[in-house]
């Protein structure tokens, strides 16, 4: 594989920050986006924070079309796909929406990545394949059960790259579970651009301390959990976005796929969130415990051991730089 890399969803959360990490380490980034879930403004952004310029392309994956022209056109060496939505009760009131996005986006992404020869994907997945999981830390090879259509389409597309895979030995993905992304870039100038409440924690608690937002809603408290909240394992953006750097050196270096996930292996509960975003930004944070969200587990963190080993990567900034980046944001935001 040489350098160039196309990046869907470049313009959102995940997608800006790997964008980053990518042109730091040398790669030829083109970023194609629909613009459905981020602004317009954030390529510009990405090549001042990285000091190199970034090529986009504006593309709704739906149309198969024109995506088999972007790919012709850019003719990448490998793809980072994050270009999907990410709400899962958005997917549950609209669950069309979803399959249209992210399965036949997707499936139109690898038929175009077919077309021109482009062997090398780098998927992105999400621990809500586990479902409920049956048990902490997860590891790669726990049960796989999709509880709502958001999981579902992931999972879905997890399996057609697999069997992508064996019927064309020459393509090799590698999926990355997610666990929960928080956090900004060091810089303050770029992070989460959530439209309307966030449906997140990390990104409501911020609007809270900011004073946007009266009180953080704990979404239930009596989980089998020390403090009676629900457990998770958050990961910074960068922390992340280093990861898709090392999963593309395994592809071109291995020559063989692979799924990991991507988390800290630490778990914190809502509580402990509250009290450490209250630390990082100096305010108060009212809270008040309400019902539970239907669908939440009690807990949910990873085994990161097989990412480690398989990558020679591990997260290294701990929640209390996530709390100072995502509130240096949230201060930026306010502030222009
Ligand atoms: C959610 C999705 C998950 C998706 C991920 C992407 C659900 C059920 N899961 O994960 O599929 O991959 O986002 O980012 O939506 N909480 C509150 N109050 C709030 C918001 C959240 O108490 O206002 C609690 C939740 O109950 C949970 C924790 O905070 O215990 C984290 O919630 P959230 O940030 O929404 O992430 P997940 O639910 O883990």
């Amino acid at each position: 594989m040489n350098n160039r890399i196309l990046v869907t969803g470049g313009a959102g959360y995940i997608g800006s920050h790997t964008t980053i990490a990518l042109l730091q380490a040398g790669y030829d980034v083109v970023i194609a986006d629909n613009f459905s879930n981020s602004e317009r403004w954030i390529p510009d952004r990405i090549s001042t924070l990285s000091g190199h310029v970034v090529q986009c392309h504006e593309l709704d994956l739906r149309n198969h079309a024109a995506t088999l022209e972007c790919l012709h056109q850019v003719r990448p060496d490998g793809v980072i796909h994050f270009g999907a939505l990410k709400s899962v009760g958005e997917s549950i009131a609209n669950p069309l929406h979803y399959y249209q996005n992210n399965v036949t986006g997707t499936l139109n992404l690898l038929d175009a990545m077919q077309h021109i020869g482009c062997n090398n994907l780098v998927f992105s997945s999400s621990a809500t394949v586990y479902g409920y999981p049956d048990r902490c830390p997860i590891s790669e090879d726990a049960a796989l059960h999709a509880i709502n259509p958001y999981g579902r389409t992931k999972l879905m597309m997890e399996q057609a790259i697999e069997d992508i895979g064996t019927s064309s030995p020459g393509f090799h993905a590698a999926v990355l579970r997610y666990f929960n992304p928080a956090g900004a870039h060091d810089s303050g100038q770029l992070g989460e651009l959530p439209r309307g409440a966030p449906n997140n924690l990390v990104p409501f608690v911020a609007q809270v301390a900011a004073g946007l937002r009266p009180e953080v809603k704990v979404f239930g408290g009596d989980y089998k959990t020390p403090d009676g909240t629900g457990i998770r394992d958050y990961i910074h953006v960068m922390d992340l976005a280093q990861a898709h750097v090392h999963a593309l050196e395994y592809l071109r270096d291995r020559k063989q796929g692979l799924v990991v996930n991507l988390g800290t292996g630490s778990g914190y509960s809502v509580i402990e969130i509250i009290d450490a975003f209250s630390r990082a930004s100096g305010r108060q944070i009212a809270y008040q415990i309400t019902d539970r969200r239907p669908g939440d587990a009690d807990a949910c963190y990873a085994d990161p051991s097989l990412a480690e080993k398989l990558l020679g990567w591990r997260a290294s900034r701990g929640l209390d730089t996530i709390c100072a980046d995502a509130w240096r944001w949230q201060i930026h935001l306010q502030q222009n």
